[in-house]
């Protein structure tokens, strides 16, 4: 049986596995004190474990350029991540691109793990995707494919469905609990919510919302747990 929050439960510590908090790096953070203030916020909603995920796009930057970048982002806030009783791992949204294949994507894994986090083109469904995720499948790895509820061609069709019986998970932002529920609980009934992160970009826009989120009690609270499924 699904478990879900009532509402007057004590908190329990939140995992968010997608944000942009780590500064200069992406759209997000645009600088160490805004990355400060963000940590703050997630602190204040209970988040324990953070994920910093910044885009990677295959088109535009190297691998290894990327690790580079992002371990320097992560050095200036290491400290303050600590002594928020934080713990912390490494990620990417990785644009799925027709030369995903031809990098070392497997270096954009979460620490120690096999999940990669996948973000599909805006406007318009790329047919070419399907084979590329079919092969990071058939290789082992898990694709957390980033706000699905943001295309209506995977909403719409069914696809998000096949994607999923496929292995993948499903990545839905707190955003969207918060502001539309009716969808969000036709999904959750579906069994195609595996995970709720903020998508946290800035402190006066797109902010950490996952305790939001979470006590509109409409979402099982493993999805708001990744790290203790
Ligand atoms: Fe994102």
């Amino acid at each position: 049986m699904i478990q879900f929050l009532k509402k007057n439960n004590p908190i329990p510590d939140l995992s968010d596995i997608h944000c942009h908090i780590l500064p200069g790096i992406d759209d997000g953070a645009g600088s160490v004190q805004e990355s400060y203030r963000l940590l703050e916020m997630e602190a204040e909603d209970n988040v324990k474990h953070i994920v910093f995920s910044p885009h990677f796009n295959a088109e535009k930057i190297s691998v290894s350029d990327f690790l580079i970048k992002r371990k320097n982002a992560l050095d200036q806030i290491r400290e303050k991540v600590n002594s928020l009783g934080i713990i912390h791992m490494e990620w990417a949204e990785i644009r799925i691109t027709e030369n995903l294949l031809e990098i070392p994507y497997e270096k954009l894994c979460m620490n120690n793990s096999d999940c990669l986090l996948l973000e599909f083109p805006f406007y318009q469904y790329p047919v070419w995707a399907e084979p590329i995720i079919d092969e990071i499948l058939a290789d082992g790895f898990v694709p957390v494919l980033a706000h699905v509820e943001r295309y209506p061609y995977l909403m719409d069709t069914g696809l998000l469905r096949r994607y999923v019986e496929k292995g993948c998970l499903s990545q839905i932002n707190a955003e969207t609990v918060i502001n539309n529920p009716k969808l969000v609980k036709k999904l959750v009934k579906e069994n195609l919510v595996d995970v709720i992160a903020s998508d946290a970009h800035h402190v006066n826009n797109r902010c950490p919302n996952l305790l939001e989120a979470f006590q509109t009690g409409i979402v099982p609270e493993k999805a708001f747990r990744f790290f203790e499924k």
